[in-house]
């Protein structure tokens, strides 16, 4: 594939101040495109770490603005994408990759709870989509949202896992609603990977600490994909979620000699 189906193009990434999101930043900016690095606070360690991931990736030679903003805000969502607007006057391609869950039974989940679930994994993508949806359609692009193993299989403390299969279903019908506007939209759906959110889900299911380390994927390997996805080798690919977990899906059973 060239260099110039991505050079010069402009990518919006949500929560791409660290983990899986700053790996596509570093990927996608490594190919050649311009970056809109979103995050939600503004302060702190992650206005640092998004700065510094703008910093990396315009190293590269491309521009790359951070944008903290929290996409469970409809409001914040339409600054985000103004400022990438008035930014860059375009935009190619959108990666729904934030995400912030409460990780409990659904017993224990309080109303904030069950609203902090919903507004930022199902309504925050929705709010991005519907904001991108008419700058891509100007010159055709692509949306990939980021899935995990929770949206078909069930593990207690992780309630995203719905909102997730909510998602891969909304993938469906979005690839195909804006397909002839020139839009492509897929997801891809990570196995295990060791970023900030996979340590506290280990801190309540310590047995993942025997997870044979094979069936870990680096944020690299997801950036890899999402690059694919993006790209014009992933045309025939409509609406559909590609599942990346290393094998570990294919196992009713693992032991700590699998690798
Ligand atoms: N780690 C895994 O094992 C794994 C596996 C499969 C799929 N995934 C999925 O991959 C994606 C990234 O996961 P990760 O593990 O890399 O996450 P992470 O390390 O916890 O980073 C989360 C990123 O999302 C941002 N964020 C959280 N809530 C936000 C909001 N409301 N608005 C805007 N940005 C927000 C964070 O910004 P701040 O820094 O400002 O908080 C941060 O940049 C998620 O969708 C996750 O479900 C992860």
């Amino acid at each position: 594939m060239s260099e110039s189906d991505y050079k010069d193009k402009v990518a919006l990434i949500t929560g791409a101040s660290r983990g899986i999101g700053a790996a596509v930043a570093r990927r996608l900016a490594r190919a050649g495109v311009n970056l809109v690095v979103n995050h939600r606070e503004g302060r702190g360690r992650s206005g640092k770490l998004a700065e510094e991931v703008c910093r990396e990736a315009e190293s590269e030679g491309v521009r790359a603005i951070p944008v903290p903003a929290d996409i469970s805000s409809k409001k914040s969502v339409e600054e985000l994408f103004s400022q990438a607007e008035e930014a860059f006057g375009r935009l190619d391609f959108l990666v729904l990759n934030a995400a912030r869950a409460p990780f409990k039974p659904w017993e224990k989940l309080l109303e904030r709870d069950l609203r902090l679930l919903v507004e930022t994994n199902f309504l925050g993508n929705v709010f991005c989509m519907q904001q991108a949806l008419p700058r891509l359609s100007r010159q055709g692009g692509a949306v990939v949202f980021v899935s995990s193993l929770g949206s078909r299989f069930f593990n207690q403390d992780y309630p995203l896992g719905t909102m997730k299969a909510a998602m891969e279903s909304a993938v469906k019908y979005w690839a195909e609603s804006y397909w002839k506007e020139g839009v492509s939209v897929n997801a891809v759906c990570a196995g295990l990977v060791k970023t900030d959110s996979f340590k506290t889900l280990r801190m309540i299911q310590p047995e993942l600490e025997n997870m044979p380390e094979r069936f870990f994927l680096s944020p690299e390997e997801v950036a890899d994909i999402i690059h694919y996805l993006i790209g014009p080798a992933s045309r025939a690919i409509c609406g559909q979620t590609l599942i990346a977990d290393k094998g570990i899906s294919n196992r009713l059973h693992w032991s700590t000699s699998s690798g």
